[in-house]
């Protein structure tokens, strides 16, 4: 799980293009859910895409990370933010639509804890609401045995991540390393990230066990395709 600090995170995604990715996401709850007014980021982060959907809706977070957490805050101040699990939470408000970003349904794990995640987010959404969620890799797009490197660099802070991919049944493991410079020094940190990998196929099955209608777009957000679910009338 995360083990790097919320600044150093926006640091290391300093290159994602979440005010791009936040546009799309309005275009598509506007065709599809005209109106929305109310939306739930579940694995919200640091808030990156509420910074820019703030601007048109209300928008809540979840998140495990309470550090994550607390930066979302900063960045949404109006919104409430949930220190809470994706797999099993409760909460006192529906919504017109739930999204789950940047692979963040992995974290799930099992293909049952997908059923549940689906669940509490049904059990949160308006007859007619929205369901965004944008999946980690399949079984085959996963490759073993590999060696990542990302580097990254914003207000003076270094970000150098070096992690290796492996298997392990049906999820993807990747211990990573960091190295942060500032200008105080270097410090390291270290994670691994555990994520079930998930074919398309048992994804539209996890839609349906948890009574939700379900459309796949390949292409997506930023090629990692995207699940559009909706609960039925
Ligand atoms: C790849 S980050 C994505 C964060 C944010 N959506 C973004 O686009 O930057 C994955 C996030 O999932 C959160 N997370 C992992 N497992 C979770 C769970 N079971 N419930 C809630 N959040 C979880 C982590 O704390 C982390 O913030």
């Amino acid at each position: 799980m995360y083990g790097i600090p919320a600044e150093y995170y926006d640091v290391a995604y300093s290159s994602k293009n979440y005010e791009r990715e936040a546009h799309v996401i309005r275009r598509l709850i506007g065709e599809r859910r005209p109106g929305a007014q109310a939306l739930l980021n579940l694995a919200c982060g640091t808030g990156a895409h509420d910074l820019h959907l703030s601007r048109y809706y209300e928008i809540d977070g979840l998140d495990l990370n309470a550090d994550y957490l607390a930066r979302a805050r900063e960045r949404n101040p109006r919104g409430q933010y949930h220190e809470a699990d994706m797999r099993d939470f409760a909460l006192d408000r529906m919504y017109d639509a739930i999204l789950c970003l940047f692979s963040s349904i992995g974290y799930a794990r099992t293909l049952d804890n997908v059923r549940k995640t689906l669940v509490c987010c049904r059990d949160h959404l308006v007859a007619g609401g929205l369901l965004l969620i944008e999946p980690w890799l399949t079984p085959e797009q996963w490759q073993p045995g590999q060696v990542h490197v990302l580097n990254a660099e914003r207000d003076g802070i270094k970000v150098c991540r070096m992690g290796y991919s492996a298997l392990q049944g049906a999820v993807s493991l990747n211990p990573c390393q960091y190295l942060v410079g500032t200008e105080h020094g270097v410090e390291r940190y270290e994670e691994t990230h555990e994520m079930g990998l998930f074919t398309v196929g048992e994804m539209h099955e996890a839609f349906a066990a948890a009574d939700l209608a379900v459309e796949y777009d390949p292409a997506g957000l930023i090629g990692r395709g995207l699940y559009i679910g909706g609960k039925k009338d």
